[in-house]
């Protein structure tokens, strides 16, 4: 009897000193998050064990009501595609888009890989634009047509693009989900390109550029912006090697699921 007591009384202390407190004190239970849907949530690092065994958080009443809610008024554009509506802190195996779930902006459709699967990427190099040391530049084919005229503007003011940076991957976790974005640079969708000028007045790098003294870089600038591009030079923190098209501030919902997607597809 005094044995069991003893066995009762260490499993009590064990338990209340296992990390997992962190988790079970404010209501949630840790588990393995690829084999369950939370639809309070799931947080990292408040588990015990491996780098799957995370914190599904409580759902309260009001919690409940509202996926209940935003299931049956609004979720019919992802489930009609075979996806399924939840907080994208939850698993998902292929990746998650916005616009198609009710309920917060965090609410969002994972559907399952197979449905793209491939990375959607184009490698563009010309005699006047090209990767910096081997580097193959990557854009997204919404932004190819930007390509052809930075090539034109650098083929009339006599210059070579010389790329150090396009797409850019980051946001997968160990587990191979894609996270959410820690920022919405448009390198990570293939949009924007880092780079120098080659001019007949010499190398061009990002003081040059910025100081505005050497004219074929000058001229090259101007037609860039003048097409409706945006250059670096002219951000309020100034980075005068970056060309974009903006498409992080004039369509967030486009740079949202181009994010899911090329971030998903293109390791
Ligand atoms: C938009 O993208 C640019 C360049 O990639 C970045 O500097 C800027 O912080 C982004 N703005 C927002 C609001 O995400």
């Amino acid at each position: 009897m005094l044995s069991y007591l003893v066995l009762f009384i260490g499993l009590l202390v064990h338990g209340v000193a296992s990390s997992d407190y962190a988790c079970t004190s404010q209501g949630g239970s840790c588990v393995d998050y690829r084999y369950f849907v939370c639809n309070g949530g799931v947080e990292t690092g408040l588990c015990d064990g491996d780098s799957n065994r995370r914190c599904c958080l409580k759902c309260d009443t009001t919690c409940v009501s509202n996926s209940e809610n935003w299931a049956s008024c609004c979720d019919s554009a992802c489930t009609s595609s075979g996806g399924t509506c939840k907080d994208n802190s939850n698993y998902c195996s292929g990746r998650y888009s916005s616009g198609k779930c009710g309920g917060p902006s965090e609410r969002q459709c994972c559907s399952s890989s197979t449905s793209s699967g491939s990375c959607n990427l184009v490698t563009y190099s010309t005699a006047n634009v090209y990767g910096y040391n081997g580097l193959t530049v990557q854009v997204e084919p919404g932004f190819k047509s930007n390509m052809v005229d930075i090539n034109s503007f650098a083929i009339s003011c006599g210059v070579e693009v010389v790329v150090t940076h396009a797409f850019r991957e980051e946001g997968q976790d160990l587990g191979g989900t894609v996270v959410p974005p820690a920022s919405n640079s448009n390198h990570l969708v293939g949009h924007a390109i880092d780079m120098n000028l080659d001019t007949p007045s010499g190398f061009c790098n990002s003081d040059c550029l910025y100081a505005k003294y050497n004219s074929y870089a000058n001229c090259f600038l101007n037609k860039v912006t003048s097409s409706g591009l945006r250059w670096g030079g002219d951000f309020y923190s100034p980075d005068p090697v970056h060309i974009d098209d903006g498409l992080n501030l004039s369509s967030p919902s486009q740079w949202d699921s181009l994010y899911y997607d090329l971030q998903a597809n293109c390791y």
